[in-house]
């Protein structure tokens, strides 16, 4: 046998017993590197005469692509084994049961909202949103409560410092009602809006949290009056509480935003100590509104004498707590798994239209 036989012979039977792509990778090295056994001998040819060249040239040729074949072919087979192995231990079972059911519900509060929304969208009225975070100006003053008013006093602020030296001092909104600013600054009349959020208000106790939830709704519009006010609120709530003529009682009050303003109460009654949404005889206040203040329209750059418009504001969780019998309002905030798998709703059932604009 000669020389390059030989050579080939070896590592022909060294490809062949190779039982992993890295030691293949390292004979490839060995024999077809740079400073390879065949590359090595290649580069001697250099040093022949032209004849002896001409035939060992071939003869290397030969060898290199042998090997090269050889290397090849064992590749793909030791890749296939490989990705067998790898398919025998990532294999799944899947006659396996399927896992116990850990579904989840829709929160209460996400559920009212989405009803909310639904009911004013039929009316024309689209979602607006505004931050969390606020300026003082959205949030007060530019809703006729300036830095002195004894409204701010009501709201139980958290201030938060500002931003920048020289700039207002920001909070976390105490109501969504400085979304109406946002909404009228940028859109100016006509508008239909609603807002849905949370809101913050440093206060704690059986009825009051740190954080709740309120959705405003503002209609700005030439000639708009008391009497569209009411025909709204009362078919909010008759759908609201799926109620036909539900009794309401508009009381007067006073917010600095609205003028004249009034607080709405719906008939409830009590039964076997659970109050109860109906004709009755008692009254449940559920919502604050009125027309919007001449001043505040101004503030926004809408002309007060073309332009009139209603506003109210309500609280999500008195509604949940009313519609849906919960009795509690610590416990929205609780994240008990018992109640939330209770008073919660299947995301199946849940209405869920789009609830943004
Ligand atoms: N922002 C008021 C509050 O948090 C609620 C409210 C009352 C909103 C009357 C309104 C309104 O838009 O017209 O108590």
């Amino acid at each position: 046998m000669n020389e390059l036989q030989f050579i080939a012979e070896r590592l022909l039977a060294q490809i062949n017993s190779a039982s992993a792509l890295q030691e293949l990778e390292t004979l490839r090295v060995q024999a077809l590197g740079k400073q390879g056994e065949i590359s090595n001998l290649m580069k001697n040819l250099g040093s022949l005469s032209p004849e002896e060249r001409k035939e060992r040239g071939a003869l290397l040729n030969a060898l290199r692509d042998q090997i090269t074949t050889s290397l090849e072919e064992k590749k793909e087979i030791l890749e296939a084994a490989q990705l067998q192995e790898r398919l025998e231990k990532e294999k799944i079972d899947i006659t396996l049961p399927a896992r116990p059911q850990v579904l989840g519900t829709i929160h209460p509060i996400s559920q009212v909202m989405y009803e909310m929304i639904a009911i004013f969208r039929n009316m024309g009225f689209s979602v607006a949103e505004g931050p969390d975070i606020e300026e003082d100006f959205y949030n007060f003053t530019a809703l006729n409560i300036p830095l002195e008013h004894p409204a701010r006093q009501d709201h139980d602020t958290f201030y938060l410092p500002a931003l920048d030296e020289g700039t207002e001092r920001r909070v976390l909104r105490t109501h969504t009602s400085p979304v109406q600013i946002r909404s009228m600054l940028k859109k100016k009349a006509p508008l239909r809006i609603i807002a849905p959020g949370r809101v913050y208000r440093s206060d704690y106790d059986a009825t009051h949290t740190p954080t709740f939830h309120q959705i405003e709704g503002l209609y700005v519009a030439e000639g708009v009056h008391m009497g569209h006010l009411k025909a709204c609120l009362q078919t909010f709530c008759e759908q609201m509480f799926n109620q036909p003529q539900l009794p309401l009682r508009f009381r007067p009050a006073y917010f600095p935003f609205t003028e004249p303003s009034a607080e709405i109460d719906i008939a409830c009654y009590r039964k076997e100590g659970q109050l109860i949404v109906g004709p009755g005889q008692d009254w449940l206040e559920i919502l604050g509104c009125g027309m919007i203040h001449p001043k505040v329209l101004e503030n926004c750059g809408i002309d007060s004498t073309k332009y009139q418009g209603f506003a109210f504001g309500m609280g999500i969780e008195r509604v949940a707590m009313l519609k849906y019998g919960i009795p509690d309002l610590r416990s929205f905030y609780e994240a008990d798994l018992r109640w939330l798998r209770h008073y919660g709703f299947s995301a199946f059932e849940a209405l869920m239209e789009g609830t943004s604009e």
